[in-house]
């Protein structure tokens, strides 16, 4: 039997298929199923209409099914639908790579593909370990996280992350010798910040007393989002960013930021590093590389760490870094981030990104001081709502507006009782005003 996206609900067998990041046994009980997509919105099985809210998952930023990504893919298919990346490659690897590096801050050269962001961290943290133990300090081992972080689902990414959840269930897997900052966020010093918060630059010291803790001998490297997002558009402090850099400087600590999310435009500049003016020692990327059709991720790494590696003392035929996937830069998924480099030129998408920031604060802050919200913070074209939960039932509010939301013709994002937006690039100031006014009604509507 072959795939019918229109099948309802009552008539799929849902038995068979897990779903990730997901309460299977509510969903297979209230299923939301979508069938098709195109722009701003999806379509769901029974025809509705639903304003992606949420750019795919942070990855969409074009919106669905532009017709000039589609015929980049059909063009490379029939030119060539594979080839390995292990020691032979297609030009077009390198010119993505090169574009991509020319985007990137002064210094961030090198590009090394993945498939997804969790494999871009965990590439970045070996990479990290790997540089150092060439250097000869392969003491420097600690990789330094912060709590509500999250860094994908790999070993690594889950032992730098700092979501409980994620990490409870699998403890004894854990990386060794992982360390996590304090996270920013304090309700009662930026409650209802727009932008970033003027109060927190501080806790960028609890660094120093990590290094005073295990010695900065120990310490390979430091890994942040600079906006935290899937923990609910957690805006750096003023300041703090910088503080880090400073640090990691001083005690010659690499800096990774993970941009998986803030990468290609979300804040309204190439990389959030450009937002903030600090320049780390890698970027991971992924989601809007390819404008979430194919999957694709990667690390952006400062020259001298390349040139490090490369010239370790090996003979030229051996590999100088054991380390890639069966799918790194794989044609197809070249093919798109080439398309949507080019669109994003084209249609001059940060920039309207940027325009559109304004209108975001704009809406979202209009609904404080309606019961049940304790907090509305945004950056770029993000922005978060924390609604109070319900005593002894967190996340059951979270749920009722997210399906709340879904009936009147918008995706959102939870987690827990935070809901998040990040409509797509291209989204008009009536969708987003339209977006807003959905997520208000709803919360006036729960119980
Ligand atoms: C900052 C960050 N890093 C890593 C990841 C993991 O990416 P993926 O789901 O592509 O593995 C995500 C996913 O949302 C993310 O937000």
């Amino acid at each position: 039997m072959g795939s019918d996206s229109q099948l309802s609900a009552s008539a799929l067998d849902m038995s068979a298929y897990w779903l990730p990041y997901t309460p299977n046994r509510y969903f297979k009980k209230t299923p939301k199923l979508m069938a098709s997509a195109k722009g701003a919105y999806y379509f769901d099985t029974a025809g509705h209409q639903i304003f992606d809210g949420i750019s795919g998952l942070w990855c969409s930023p074009i919106g669905h099914g532009d017709p000039r990504i589609g015929q980049a893919l059909q063009k490379q298919f029939e030119k060539m639908d594979y080839c390995t990346a292990f020691q032979i490659a297609s030009p077009d690897t390198f010119t993505l790579a090169k574009r991509i590096a020319n985007m990137a801050p002064n210094g961030l050269g090198k590009v090394f593909f993945t498939n997804s962001g969790s494999e871009a961290v965990d590439t970045a943290l070996k990479i990290a370990i790997g540089f150092h133990k060439v250097s000869g300090r392969g003491d420097k081992f600690r990789c330094i996280g912060r709590e509500r972080a999250y860094h994908g689902v790999g070993i690594g990414g889950i032992s730098v992350g700092g979501i409980v959840a994620n990490r409870k269930m699998f403890a004894s897997m854990m990386m060794n010798g992982v360390d996590h900052l304090p996270h920013t966020y304090n309700l009662s010093q930026m409650a209802f910040s727009k932008g970033q918060p003027t109060w927190g630059a501080h806790l960028a010291d609890e660094l120093e007393k990590l290094v005073a803790l295990h010695d900065a001998g120990t310490i390979a490297a430091v890994i942040l989002e600079p906006m935290q997002g899937s923990t609910g558009v957690l805006v750096p402090p003023e300041g703090y960013l910088q503080r880090i850099r400073e640090i990691c400087t001083k005690y010659g600590i690499l800096l990774i930021f993970d941009e998986v999310i803030t990468g290609f435009g979300r804040l309204g500049t190439t990389f959030a590093a450009d937002r903030f003016g600090v320049v780390p020692d890698m970027i991971t990327f992924a989601k809007a590389i390819t404008n979430g059709v194919i999957p694709l991720g990667g690390v952006i790494v400062r020259d001298d760490i390349y040139e490090t590696i490369m010239n370790h003392g090996g003979q030229e035929q051996w590999i100088e870094f054991f380390h890639g996937y069966t799918y790194s830069g794989h044609p197809m998924a070249i093919a798109a981030g080439h398309a949507v480099l080019d669109i994003f030129e084209s249609d001059d998408l940060v920039n309207r990104s940027k325009s559109l920031e304004p209108i975001l604060e704009q809406a979202i802050h209009s609904l404080k001081g309606q019961s049940k919200i304790l907090d509305i913070r945004n950056i770029g074209l993000a922005a978060a709502i924390d609604l109070e939960p319900i005593a002894s039932e967190p996340g059951k509010r979270g749920m009722q507006m997210l399906e709340k939301c879904l009936e009147k013709g918008a995706l959102v994002r939870i987690s827990g009782d935070t809901i998040a937006v990040c409509p797509p690039f291209i989204s008009t100031e009536a969708q987003i005003t339209t977006l807003i006014e959905i997520i208000g009604s709803s919360i006036q509507e729960l119980a």
